[in-house]
Parts: structure tokens; C-alpha cells; sequence
């Protein structure tokens, strides 16, 4: 019998078998995404007539809370139509499409937000998702990049359990000194901000997301070494009420310089 979830072989099949619950399996909390946009609205601004799109939004979490805490116009745009049937409900504008070609006006953006999605796409294809960035951004306007850097990715506190996940995300994140290199190869200035946040859950919830393979660095485990893995946080965490999850993330704040 396999323990939790059945693995996945691709994004797309993850994030549409998983959209329904997928904000509650996810390990970013409410108080991260809370988090996050804190930080984001105090280092970015925009009038009540920008436009700001969240480009692979998945269900909206963290654009939703952003329009919730700052009047603006809002768009939220990803690959995966499922993900995005489940956002909020009477929330915004939302459409189906790549990051590499935007069914978005030149020059319209005054921000665009890319959180913890440029990972998924393919090294090769990185250049043409700035460029395209780039594009629908008016001049001086922001891509926010929110990834891990592969000090962060050291990190997460389950590789331990499932040493797999170690070299998939050493081979699907972007390097941060590539990613700034080509950003200015782009036409972007960039500052980078390492962020460490914490997360207090009940240790049966983290469990309970866990099993759920609560984000896809877990749905590309295969069967035998998650079962064998997931017993093995469940010893280690025996006794424990509560468990505190720290997350290492980077974030890059890049301006358009030129058109
Ligand atoms: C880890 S999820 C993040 C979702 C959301 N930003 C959040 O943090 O809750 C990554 C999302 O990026 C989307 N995605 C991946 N590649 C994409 C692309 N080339 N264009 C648009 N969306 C993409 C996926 O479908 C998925 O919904």
C-alpha cells in the first residue's frame, strides 16, 4: 500500500490533480504568504490605476491578499486552468497562458510577480520569459522574483527524509548569480534580499501536508523512498505538539531600465 499521495511525473498533472486542495497541503502558510506580501507592498509602489500581474499565480494566494491591502488593477495569469479556477471567489481578472508569451499589452505592467514559479520553467526558456517580462512592463517597472537559492534549498529541513529532492531542485532552481546576470542581459537592474520566515504548525498538520506531497519537490519521490521517509519523520517527530518550519527564500526585485 502507498503512504499518501501517488507520485506525479509532471507539474501540470500535479497542480491539477492537486488544485481542489491545494492550499491546504501547500507548506507556505497563510501567515508566509501574509508575510511575503507585507514585504512586498513596503518595497514596491503603484497608483490606483497600475496594472499588476502575478504571472503563475496557481490559485491566487498571494495576488488575492495583494488586492485585498492595496486598491490597484489586478491580473493573474498561469499555465494551469484548474489552479486557477480555485482562486478566491469574485476575485479579478484571470487568464489562461505562458509566461513566454503574455496575453498582455506592451508597455501595460507596472509590476509583475513571478513567485515560486520561475523554477518550473526550463533553463533554456529563462531568457525569453525575462524578455518577455521585460515587454509588458512600462519603463522602471518591477519584476518580483521570490525562488531559493541553492543555499536555501541546503535548507529545507526535509531533505533528510527524502535525499532525492535534494539534486531535483538542484537541477530545476535557477542559479541567483545566473538569473541576475541575465536579467541585466535583459535590460533589468536587480537588488537581491534573502528572507528567513517561520511557521508554527501543529506537528499533525505539517505531517498531514507532508503526506500529501505538499508541494512537488515531494510528488517526484518515488513510492518506496517516501514511505520509507515519511516513517521516519513520523518517529522523529513523535512527542512533538508543535513543529516550527523555516523557510530560506530569495527574493529579486528587478527594474526595467530600458525599452
Ligand atoms: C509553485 S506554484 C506557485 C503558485 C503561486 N505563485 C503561489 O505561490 O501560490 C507554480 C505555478 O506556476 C505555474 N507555471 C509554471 N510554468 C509556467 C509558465 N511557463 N507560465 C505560466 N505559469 C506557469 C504552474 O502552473 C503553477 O501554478
Amino acid at each position: 500500500m502507498t503512504t499518501g499521495a501517488p507520485r506525479m511525473r509532471h507539474y501540470k498533472d500535479y497542480y491539477s490533480i492537486h488544485a481542489q486542495s491545494y492550499d491546504e497541503l501547500r507548506f507556505d502558510s497563510d501567515h508566509e504568504v501574509s508575510s511575503t506580501v507585507e514585504w512586498l507592498l513596503d518595497h514596491l509602489e503603484w497608483t490606483t490605476e497600475s496594472v499588476v500581474a502575478e504571472v503563475g499565480a496557481g490559485t491566487c494566494r498571494y495576488i488575492s491578499e495583494i488586492e485585498l491591502n492595496r486598491p490597484g488593477r489586478y491580473v493573474a495569469v498561469d499555465l494551469n486552468i484548474d489552479q486557477l479556477r480555485h482562486r478566491p471567489s469574485g476575485f479579478l481578472p484571470a487568464t489562461c497562458g505562458t509566461a513566454l508569451q503574455l496575453p498582455i499589452a506592451a508597455g501595460s505592467l507596472a509590476a509583475y510577480l513571478a513567485i515560486m514559479m520561475i523554477h518550473q520553467v526550463p533553463r533554456p526558456d529563462v531568457p525569453a520569459l525575462l524578455l518577455e517580462a521585460h515587454r509588458v512592463l512600462t519603463p522602471g517597472g518591477v519584476l518580483f522574483v521570490k525562488t531559493s537559492s541553492s543555499w536555501d534549498l541546503e535548507r529545507r529541513p526535509l531533505i533528510p527524509f527524502f535525499p532525492s529532492t535534494r539534486a531535483v531542485n538542484e537541477k530545476r532552481y535557477h542559479s541567483i548569480t545566473d538569473l541576475t546576470e541575465t536579467l541585466t542581459e535583459c535590460g533589468f537592474t536587480s537588488e537581491v534580499t534573502y528572507r528567513e520566515t517561520r511557521d508554527l504548525y501543529q506537528t499533525s498538520e505539517y505531517l498531514k501536508r507532508v503526506k500529501g506531497r505538499g508541494n512537488t519537490m515531494l510528488s517526484f519521490v518515488a513510492d518506496t523512498e517516501f514511505e520509507e521517509g515519511y516513517a521516519r519523520l513520523v518517529a522523529a517527530l513523535e512527542g512533538q505538539d508543535t513543529y516550527e518550519l523555516l523557510h530560506h527564500h530569495t527574493y529579486i526585485l528587478a527594474r526595467k531600465i530600458r525599452s
